[in-house]
């Protein structure tokens, strides 16, 4: 018995898996606008939200923006196909916008499958790095609704404001993925030199008239997107966090060190305009830290410990935030877990799927949206308005509690095709000791009773789920949920 306890209780130290790539750790400032709190306790109750990361690149089927950087990069690459040499790959980028005709375009199809897998908010891309915007900014005529794209004809042109509109009839939350840098437009890239790198090429202290270009172009742009023209906003996720004062740079993380500008864009009064047509909105300028980043966005990773503000892991479903053709999706098993992970961390996942050229998505996204959803079906209770235990999580037993404290949840891990559980006992955390005596397996008329145990050199009683031999969770998939009750 001891033994196969061991094999749950794995020390969290020894998880060390990974380490927060952020600066915002030192540097996170609490919101003190009491709709803004409000706003951040209701969002941590969703847990679970869509990123889609779509635009012209998708008829190429390369990645986000980042091929027009001239930065060498793995993710940076150009295809030869595309333009041998720098310019003339920027030109034919920039030409997409001639052919982007996503005549499939169907939001409500996305919202119903989105909404099915139990997500509960959606993070749209208005505009990527590349600066194309899919939304029908006044500001630019390198948009989705220019008369340069066919898809302007399009009664659905308007992608953003479609995209926002279908996923809020089915009671999501929105937001808004808005890229601060602009690799399209004059006033950040300036063609009187080259571009260098993804940051602005020119020195905005020596010509400030263009920085100030810049920053109202930006400001404009996010009204534009706040105003009410899009609807009720709930959060405004700003990418590209080279663009940024020059104090909040931490010199400690290699990224930020080649930050060569102070990229000031004045989010005071950018976050107060917004806020001033959006009250309570969330402010996400990732990793910049202090006030303009309301909770934390840690990439393609989650934190091995409970972080002591907000956070939100963003994650491909496939490996690519853009669609790129024959791209390998996770399973629905690893998916599944993924989310228990994080909710178990006390985080949020916001899990990004690539739209491809003719606004559709892989059949396997439907897919995994759907099982996860059959998963949530019997199991969400254990998901949504929870809070996570600190030092209780570990590789394969995650432990949630009800935000009112009536149930406490375990989550144990399935792999893909189990049918019994190993015998031994499952440690629960102290701090349920004294509160739940009984245990329920969700989706299942199988009850336990709590154990309470004296270990050797301890006086206090262990509390333990005992797991008999031949347990049976077939039926079950994914992760067994045992839901504890007084
Ligand atoms: C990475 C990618 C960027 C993408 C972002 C989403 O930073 O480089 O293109 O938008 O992840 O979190």
């Amino acid at each position: 018995m001891y033994k196969t306890m061991l094999r749950f209780l794995v020390p969290v130290c020894s998880l060390l898996v990974m380490t927060i790539t952020t600066n915002a750790q030192q540097h996170y400032i609490p919101p003190a606008d009491s709709l803004v709190i409000k706003k951040l306790s209701q969002w941590q109750d969703w847990k679970f939200g869509l990123l889609m990361h779509w635009g012209t690149y998708s008829q190429w089927g390369v990645v986000e923006s980042w091929s027009i950087c001239p930065e060498d990069e793995g993710w940076t690459q150009r295809k030869p196909e595309h333009g041998t040499t720098y310019n003339a790959y920027k030109t034919n980028y920039e030409n997409l916008q001639h052919s982007f005709n996503p005549t499939q375009f169907d939001p409500d199809k996305w919202a119903a499958a989105a909404q099915y897998a139990g997500m509960k908010y959606v993070v749209f891309t208005t505009k990527h790095h590349d600066g194309f915007c899919m939304f029908d900014t006044k500001q630019t005529d390198y948009k989705i609704t220019s008369t340069a794209t066919p898809f302007s004809s399009n009664p659905k042109s308007n992608v953003a404001k479609e995209i926002f509109k279908s996923f809020r009839a089915k009671g999501f939350a929105t937001g808004a993925y808005f890229s601060k840098p602009d690799w399209h437009i004059d006033n950040y890239w300036w063609p009187y030199f080259p571009p260098k790198d993804r940051n602005v090429n020119y020195d905005p202290a020596k010509y400030p008239q263009r920085w100030q270009a810049f920053k109202d172009f930006t400001y404009n742009q996010i009204k534009e997107l706040m105003n009410g023209d899009y609807g009720k906003m709930d959060i405004l996720w700003l990418d590209g966090g080279w663009v940024r004062p020059k104090y909040t740079i931490d010199t400690a993380i290699e990224w930020q060190r080649t930050i060569p500008y102070n990229q000031d864009i004045d989010m005071a009064k950018i976050a107060g305009m917004a806020r001033s047509y959006q009250p309570g909105l969330l402010v996400v300028d990732r990793s910049v830290g202090y006030e303009y980043e309301n909770y934390v966005t840690p990439e393609q990773e989650i934190p091995n410990k409970l972080l002591p503000y907000p956070w939100e892991t963003c994650m491909t479903m496939a490996t690519s935030w853009s669609y790129v053709p024959h791209d390998h999706y996770k399973s629905t098993n690893e998916l599944i877990h993924t989310l228990v992970k994080i909710v178990g961390t006390g985080g949020n996942l916001l899990l990004n799927i690539g739209p491809d050229a003719n606004g559709e998505w892989d059949t396997a996204a439907y897919n995994r949206l759907k099982e996860i959803g059959d998963w949530m079906k019997i199991n969400s209770e254990a998901i949504y308005n929870t809070r996570a235990l600190p030092g209780w999580a570990n590789n394969e037993v995650y432990f949630t509690m009800a935000k009112d404290s009536s149930a406490g949840y375990v989550l144990l891990f399935l792999k893909e095709g189990q049918q019994e559980l190993a015998a031994g006992t499952i440690p629960i955390p102290d701090h349920f000791n004294g509160r739940f005596k009984h245990a329920q397996v969700l989706g299942t008329k199988t009850k336990l009773n709590l154990q309470k145990m004296t270990m050797k050199n301890n006086d206090d009683a262990q509390l333990l789920l005992p797991i008999k031999e031949h347990f049976s969770c077939s039926g079950l998939k994914h992760a067994i949920v045992f839901k504890l009750t007084r």
